[in-house]
């Protein structure tokens, strides 16, 4: 796996979020390159920790426009954001623990990261590029 690239296919048509996503894959990218470079063991906290945050306040952003808006699947697509975060708090603990195999576990999130970022985007967050766009948001 060589790393992961920003797709149109993947545009929600609402540009705020579209550059955010962008920001995301780059950082996970980011990720694959460390990995590459046998670099992950030294990077894995501090870009763990980049990743969980802006992908924190991205959420919150997401979820601010939809209440705004009284999108409908608002609670369904917050219990995702929210399952992502525990996810992702889950991996740091198991690095912390001693004994761990931190070679398999970089894996491990890395196609975890990967897999999430687009699953979400393309089965949940695309579902709210048509309603934003018909309240006069692109
Ligand atoms: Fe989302
Ligand atoms: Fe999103």
């Amino acid at each position: 796996m060589i790393g992961i690239t920003w797709k149109d296919c993947y545009a929600t048509h609402v540009g705020c979020f579209d550059s955010e996503h962008q920001h995301l894959v780059a950082l996970i990218d980011q990720y694959f390159r460390a990995i590459r470079e046998n670099r992950g063991e030294q990077v894995v906290d501090s870009l763990l920790e980049k990743i969980l945050d802006y992908t924190a306040s991205h959420f919150a952003h997401e979820e601010k426009m939809m209440r705004e808006h009284t999108y409908p699947r608002y609670h369904a697509h917050r219990q995702e954001h929210l399952k992502m975060i525990a996810s992702v708090k889950g991996f740091q603990s198991l690095l912390a623990e001693d004994g761990t195999d931190t070679g398999e576990i970089l894996l491990t999130i890395r196609n975890f990261l990967r897999d999430w970022l687009l699953h979400h985007i393309v089965e949940e967050d695309q579902k709210y590029g048509p309603f934003f766009n018909q309240k006069g948001i692109c």
